[in-house]
């Protein structure tokens, strides 16, 4: 990579930010279309963080997305934020005007729904009910996506019933609220299950589901990908119902930021998956 003074600069603000797979994949879509540009990533600490988003904002960075554990504090740091964000209550990427001002955005949901766009052709948002098991902020994204695609209805199962709760409250009455242990009461009738938690993940408890009483034909899908075919996916698929892994998300959500730093809507394809799945040397 060699740039000129013209570069467009972004990056992505974590902290740690080390485990994150944004460099690799924002990269790999510079290289592809040949920017004359960067994406780095920036440790901040919770208490630098406004101090460094408007420093940023000085250095002319076009702007950055925000990671663990900003996505919320970040909020208050912007001078805009879209109604999506809002409604979801975090913001993950940041678009720097010229003026100065900072606009935040939750692509989180987008990316979910693109990903499942890309999946079996059988899921539409009004195919009929989603199970969401989880109550965190990317279940948050996940509901608010699904609602404004036009889902019919969610069901929200989370083992902090209270948590489920006000997610409910924050995005409307299509939200049902249960406990993560009436699954069974709740999977007969959905079209799409949705597990949020972080159960299942590499070093994290075994998410124990029982799936007998679901549709063969409703679509499964993991937000977690690592491992990539979590045992979720792998009972969902071995019972015959279409899966979608959780890594299509992460690649998706990082496109509307690219578009708007860079000025080139990149594609998510099986390449990208491999390189950004492959370790960096
Ligand atoms: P994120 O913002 O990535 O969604 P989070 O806010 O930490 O992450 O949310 C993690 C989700 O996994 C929560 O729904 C959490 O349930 P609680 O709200 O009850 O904490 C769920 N989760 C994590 N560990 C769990 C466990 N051992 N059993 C059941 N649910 C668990």
């Amino acid at each position: 990579m060699i740039l000129s003074g013209k570069a467009k600069l972004a990056g992505v603000i974590g902290w740690p930010v080390s485990h994150s797979k944004s460099p690799r994949l924002h990269g790999y879509w510079l290289e592809k279309h040949t920017i004359d540009g960067a994406y780095v990533p920036l440790a901040v600490k919770p208490d630098d963080l406004h101090a460094v988003v408007r420093g940023l904002v000085k250095a002319g960075f076009r702007g950055v997305n925000i990671t663990v554990p900003h996505k919320e504090n970040v909020m208050a740091v912007c001078d805009q934020i879209s109604e999506q964000a809002r409604r979801i209550g975090a913001v993950n990427t940041l678009v720097f005007h010229e003026d100065g001002s900072v606009h935040g955005m939750n692509t989180d949901g987008y990316g979910f729904l693109e990903n499942l766009k890309q999946g079996p052709k059988s899921w539409h948002a009004n195919s009929g009910p989603a199970v969401v098991l989880g109550a965190g902020g990317a279940a948050r994204a996940v509901c608010a996506a699904l609602l404004e695609a036009g889902a019919p209805e969610i069901h929200l199962l989370n083992r902090t019933v209270e948590k489920a709760e006000q997610v409910a409250k924050d995005l409307g009455s299509t939200v049902n609220v249960h406990s993560l242990t009436e699954s069974a009461k709740w999977l007969p009738g959905a079209a799409l299950l949705v597990n949020t938690t972080t159960l299942g993940m590499n070093g994290a408890e075994p998410l124990h589901l029982d799936l007998s009483p679901l549709a063969q034909t409703a679509v499964v899908t993991d937000i977690v990908y690592a491992p990539l075919e979590t045992d979720l996916l792998k009972a969902a698929k071995a019972r015959g119902n279409p899966t979608v892994d959780g890594l299509g998300m992460l690649l998706h959500q990082a496109r509307p930021g690219f578009e708007a730093w860079f000025g080139v809507k990149p594609e998510v394809t099986p390449e990208l998956r491999a390189f950004v799945l492959a370790e960096a040397p």
